[in-house]
Parts: structure tokens; sequence; C-alpha cells
């Protein structure tokens, strides 16, 4: 067939227009259409077939190969998880620019258990992505907190798999009501970053489905996401892109998805059992993987049909992204109205950990010491794949200095002079690496108490930044270094020896130790990652414009040690394994991490445990009050689901908003079980001293199931259940209990 005979597709079935595409042009459709970076070796080289495409979107993760004549256009992948990441600058384009806004790092989005707010975000991402000519933005990423250290942890959501899946659903709900795709990722399983492209991860069966796997299943139920994302990790012993139990089998045969699913970049080793199991788009792209394949089709290694069923998935998904409707994007997207957004946004999704003496809010324009060298020069988001190039950031002193704050002149003036002299020591940094950190600031005393005696309050910020390819570190990272508990002790005995207060700001990504030094201060604000407008959400918060709703997502506990995870982490390195491409690239070797801690991750372990922790999960505080109204069910006996009611009122002085979090604690049955779990949350809206909401929770049959291996399925005992409403989960307010009388089994 020639010319206008030719099927096109969106006009003609896509099986036709398979039909039509030579075998080199199958192969290069599953393969993107690579990467472009110095130093890579001949295995990991883009193709050599259609590359120069990939200049539509400069910076942009990745994109796919195009068949013009039968009308197979080409998209462009583009991360992630904080906000849109492309180049700012283009080659011979002088007169533009292409910045997108930095929002919130994931964790701060989830502590502020507004599934509405979160929806909002993924549409002012989805609207950025599609300005730019973005078709699919690799986004959400949702792996489960299993351990403070792990490097990306900011870029996941919770510790909690029913937190991660709801707040990955609205993500992907939001982003592709702009008519863009979500990329749920990694899934699954890839909780650390230690040698992560060759890790073997072992765990159980029903960890799996109630912790690793749940998220993503609610995410991929509630969300339908066009894209799924496969992660680095092997389990079990087989790489998650080569199991056709993970990618069909659940993914596509119990969970309904419909998309593409692509490998993470460079993830896996065998591209043909990649295609086979179901990853139907391998990406970047490298021309190695287009030669074995072609070589596997010639041998009878691989069918063709595994080919055109792959294809059918991705232009099945492609018809309906931007680029197939010939959108003409703007490069102008609302970056006012977003960063907006991202302000609102951050300050919804700080904690109030602590505040003794009514330290917060900040009593009118006070006179403030500001400390700590994170006030200076914030970290607004972390690095790698999860970073953002924003056109600007705002500083906490930025953020005072227009809210009419007064700052002690010389640390205002001394500090960046410090910052800027200790970053000129550090060796050059390497693209895509975590920046070292420069040493905390030290003050001598007599300083220090004469600055104390200058000003009304201290604030000091402790930053931490993390991101691909490393995991933390315990000293001088979740712990605290030398030079910062020097700090903390010279300004609290300082500032109270005057008899006024110290307010600490945590600018993290992840969990640090609070327990050792939190009573040595007054206030504690959690502010996260808070984006590029970082100095203005934490200065709504600090001053009481905002009131502080958010509560922790996950747990701060006292030590590394106190997380079951940590018996195992990060892994072993497996002595005999044969070196291979990651080894040599990156330095990889091939591990193995049991997590023996099964389903015992979080909160789950310490409450049932009666392990203490800093800071429960659930926990944060207001600067009001709430109370809670009688718990109400609709009926003592379940039956096929159940409503539960409670009202909340304020009952203190300001306007504020509650997270209210129901949990399940069931009777003793054939699986053990967590004390209790969470199995549903709600946020009020803003209530107004003395001002009421009802929140309503429906409760279904599996919120009250665990998964049994030996039958795979899932089954709730019968017995008496207990629903307690806790203001954290530990904080319980009122407790019901209902009846089951018939077991159930519910199939996977
Ligand atoms: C990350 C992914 C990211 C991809 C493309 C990988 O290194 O793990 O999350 O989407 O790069 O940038």
């Amino acid at each position: 067939m020639h010319g206008n005979s030719l099927p096109q597709l969106g006009k003609n079935p896509i099986r036709e227009v398979i039909a039509e595409l030579a075998v080199d042009e199958k192969v290069c459709l599953v393969t993107g259409l690579g990467m472009e970076m110095p130093g890579l070796p001949p295995s990991f080289q883009a193709p050599v077939v259609g590359t120069s495409e990939s200049a539509r979107v400069p910076g942009a993760a990745g994109s796919t190969y195009a068949v013009p004549r039968l009308g197979i256009p080409s998209m462009v992948l583009a991360d992630g998880p904080a906000g849109v990441r492309i180049s700012p600058q283009r080659k011979n384009d002088s007169n533009s620019s292409y910045y997108c806004t930095a929002f919130p790092i994931a964790t701060l989005l989830a502590s502020s258990w507004d599934i509405k707010l979160v929806e909002q975000v993924g549409r002012a991402m989805g609207l950025e992505a599609k300005e730019y000519g973005v078709d699919i933005l690799l986004a959400p990423a949702l792996n489960i907190h299993r351990i403070p250290l792990g490097g990306r942890n900011f870029e996941y959501y919770s510790e909690d798999p029913l937190v991660s899946g709801k707040m990955a659903a609205a993500m992907v709900k939001g982003v592709q009501s702009q008519g863009v795709g979500a990329s749920v990722k990694h899934y699954v399983a890839n909780n650390h970053e230690w040698n992560r492209n060759t890790i073997n991860v072992v765990a159980d069966q029903r960890a799996m489905r109630e912790i690793y796997l749940r998220g993503f299943e609610i995410a991929v139920k509630e969300g339908k996401p066009w894209t799924v994302m496969s992660s680095y990790n092997k389990l079990n012993g087989t790489y998650t892109s080569e199991r056709n139990d993970l990618l069909s089998e659940i993914l596509r045969d119990q969970w309904g998805f419909a998309g593409f699913v692509m490998t993470d970049w460079f993830g896996g080793r065998n591209a043909v059992a990649q295609l086979v199991a179901g990853n139907d788009l391998l990406m970047p792209g490298t021309a190695r993987q287009q030669e074995i394949l072609l070589e596997a089709l010639k041998d009878e290694k691989l069918d063709e049909s595994v080919l055109d069923k792959v294809i059918e998935n991705i232009l099945g998904t492609l018809q309906k992204c931007p680029v197939f409707s010939g959108y003409q994007y703007s490069d102008n997207p609302d970056l006012k109205g977003n960063a907006h957004i991202a302000r609102t946004a951050a300050a919804e999704g700080m904690v109030l950990l602590q505040n003794h003496h009514g330290a917060l809010p900040l009593a009118g324009k006070i006179r403030l010491g500001v400390f700590g060298n994170s006030s200076y020069e914030m970290v607004t988001g972390g690095t790698g794949s999860g970073d953002v190039n924003k056109a600007y950031s705002v500083s906490l002193l930025q953020g005072l200095d227009e809210a009419g704050f007064s700052i002690h002149g010389e640390l205002e003036k001394s500090y960046p002079g410090y910052i800027s002299a200790e970053t000129a020591k550090l060796p050059p940094r390497q693209p895509f690496t975590v920046p070292a950190r420069i040493p905390e600031r030290s003050l001598p005393d007599d300083e220090i108490n004469q600055i104390a005696l200058d000003t009304d309050v201290a604030l000091i910020t402790l930053g931490r930044n993390s991101g691909e390819f490393a995991d933390r570190e315990i000293t001088g990272d979740f712990d605290l270094s030398q030079a910062e508990r020097q700090l903390l002790v010279s300004v609290a005995d300082a500032y109270h020896r005057a008899g006024k207060k110290v307010v600490v700001i945590l600018n993290i990504g992840g969990v640090v130790e609070t327990a050792s030094w939190r009573d040595q201060v007054d206030a504690i604000l959690l502010a996260w990652q808070p984006g590029q407008e970082s100095g203005y959400a934490i200065v709504d918060v600090l001053s009481g414009n905002v009131n502080p709703s958010g509560k922790l997502a996950t747990t701060f506990a006292i030590s590394v040690d106190d997380y079951p995870s940590a018996q195992n982490f990060p892994g072993v390195v497996l002595e005999e394994a044969e070196p291979n491409d990651f080894t040599a690239v990156l330095a990889a070797k091939a591990a193995e991490v049991v997590y023996e801690d099964s389903i015992w991750v979080g909160y789950r372990a310490f409450n049932t445990r009666k392990v203490e922790t800093a800071f429960p999960f659930g926990h944060g505080l207001s600067y009001t009050r709430f109370s809670y109204g009688d718990l109400r069910l609709s009926s003592g006996e379940f039956i096929d689901e159940l409503t539960a009611s409670v009202t909340v009122t304020n009952t203190g002085k300001v306007a504020g908003r509650e997270v209210v979090q129901l949990y399940i604690s069931a009777p003793p049955g054939t699986l053990v079980k967590p004390a209790s779990e969470l199995r549903a949350f709600g946020k009020t809206r803003l209530l107004r001293p003395q001002e009421s909401q009802t929140l309503s929770f429906v409760i279904t049959t599996v919120d009250l199931a665990s998964f049994d291996p030996v039958d795979t399925m899932w089954i709730a005992d019968v017995g008496e259940y207990t629903i307690e409403i806790g203001a954290s989960s530990i904080d319980i307010r009122k407790t019901e209990h209902f009846q089951k009388t018939e077991a159930s089994r519910i199939p996977v």
C-alpha cells in the first residue's frame, strides 16, 4: 500500500496499523529514542535510529519512535514527582526560558492528608507538562518509606499503603485531567537506593500484597494511570521488569490496568524477557537492546506477536496524548498561578511537631535571631530526577522580610559570606548527585548571648538533602551533626536565660532524630522541602496566617534501630555474582536484601510492639483545638459495608482544619495482625471557632481483611472488630465495636 491508502493510527484499527510495520520499526517502537549522557559504555548508548526527535523538549527524560507514514508521532516523557523536569534554557534560543514550578515534595503533600489539594497540584503539574509539549509525566512515585534512610523517600508519600495509594490516585487524576499521562512508579519494592540496579529484594507474599503492592493497587484502580514504570530491583530472584506475575497477572488481569508499562531508565537486564513479561516499552532505549531483539526474532527466541501485543498497548495510550491530537503547546504555562498553588500546598503539608508555651504563632512583627545555614539557603526539594529547574526560590529570609519581621542584622549579613566561603571549598558537584553539606556554622557563645538580648525569638533551620543513587547516613544525617547540636544548645541556653523562645524549623526530605534534643527547644515546625515558595509558606505558618494542619504520614522514631527494617538494611553483597553492565558503570555490586520485617513497617510495628516513638504516625498540632463527638456506626453488625460518622468541633480560638484518622483492630483470627491499621481518613474544611463538621467513612470488607498467602486471598475473620477515631495513631479519641458473623474470602 502507498500514500493515502496506508492505515493511519486513530483512523484505522490499531492492528491494521501494526500490520504495516516492518520488523525493525517494531523494534524501534518498543525501545525509546535513547538518552545522551557522556561517559556511557556502548551497551547504554542510544539507538542509531530516530534520535533527532528527542530534541523536541530538551531536558525531557526520554521520547519514543515516530512512524509518520502511519500517523504515529513521538511521545515525550519527562519527570517528575515535584514538578516537570526539563532544561530551562535551550541552545540557539536566548529569548525564552523554560522554567517549571518546583512544587513541595511528595512527603509534604502526603502530610496534608488532603486528597483534593493533591489533585489540584496534579492538575497544575499536568497543565505545565502539556504546555511544554510533554505527553507523559513520570510521576507519581509511591514506594513505601520502609526506613528513613531511603535516599528517595522525599519523592514518596508515606510508610502506609493507604495514604500512598490515595495520594498517588489523586495525583494521577489531577495530571490526567489535563490530557497528559501519568506514570505510577517504581513498581515495586524499590525502597532504597543501595545497589538499586542489581539488588534482589526477598519479600514474602503477605508483605507484598498488604504493604508494597497495596498502594499501587489503589493508585491503579482509582487513578487509572496511562502508564506504569517498573522498578530497577529484582524481586525474589527476578527483575520486576521481567516478572509476568507483576506486570501481567496482577497489574492487568487482577487490577484492570489498561495502559503501557515502561522500564525505569536502563532498568532490568533481558530485553526479551521484559517484553514477554508485559513490560511494553524499554526506556530510554539502547542500540544494544535493538540488536538483541532483532537477533531474538531471527533465532525465533522472540515471537513477533509479542511485539505486536506491546505495541498495541503503547499505541493505545499514545492516541490519548497531546502530540497525537496535534496540540499546539504554548511554552508559556501559568507559572504565576502555579506558584500560588505551590505555596498553598506547602503550608498545608507542614507539620507542627511541638509547640510548648504557645511559642508559635509568632506574636506580631517581632525581632528574630535567624540561625542555621539552611535559613539562608533552603533545600526546596531533593536531587536527581525528583529535582525541578525552577526560575527562583524564596528563602526564609525573604519570606520574613516581606512579612515585616525584623531580622538580626549581623546574622543576616554574616551567614551568606560563611556559606559561600564554605561552599567554595567543596569538590565540584557531579551532575545528578546530592551536593555535599557544608558544616553548620558555629558562633561564639558571647555573640549568641548578645543576639538573644537584642531579639525576641530564635529561629534555627536545620536542612537535609538526598536523592538518587545513595541512601542517607545515620551519622550527621539522620542524627544531627555535632555542630548542629552545639548550635541548638548554645542558642537555646542563651534565649531561655533571657526568657525568650526557640523555634526549630526542619527543612528535610526524610525523618531525622529529634528525641534527644526536642526538650531543649520550644517549638518544632516540620517544613519538609517545600518547593520554590519555601520561605513564603514557612512564614505563612510561623505567623499564623495559615494554621498548621499537617500530620505525619511517616513515623519519627527515636532511633534508626527501632525500625524493624534496620536489621537487614541495606542488605548484603553477593560476592560470587558475575559483574554486569551496572557493576561497570555505577560501581554497583550484586546484592540482596531480605525484608524480614514483613508487614511490620512503620506504625504497624511501633504500635503493636509498643515501641515508643519521638512523634507517632498521624501526629500533628494546630493553633486551635478540636473535640470529637460520638462515633456513630450505621450498624452494630457488618454485612457488606458499614458507615462510621464523627462530628469534629473547633473548640479553640482560631480557625483551623483537622485530619481525622480511622483505624481498625481485628479480632484474633487466622493471621497475626497489627494492633490497628489505618483504613480511612478525611480532613475537615477550615472550621471557625465553635464550628463543627461531620465526616463519614464507608468501610468495606476489604478494609477488614488481611492477605492469606496460602490461599492467595484476602480474608476477614468473624468476631468483634474495633473502630478507632484518632487525632494520631495513638491519640485515639473515640472507639466503637461491631460484629462480623460470617467470614469473608475475597479473591485477588
Ligand atoms: C529514575 C526515574 C526517572 C528516570 C528518568 C531514573 O533514574 O529512577 O524515577 O523517572 O530516571 O529520569
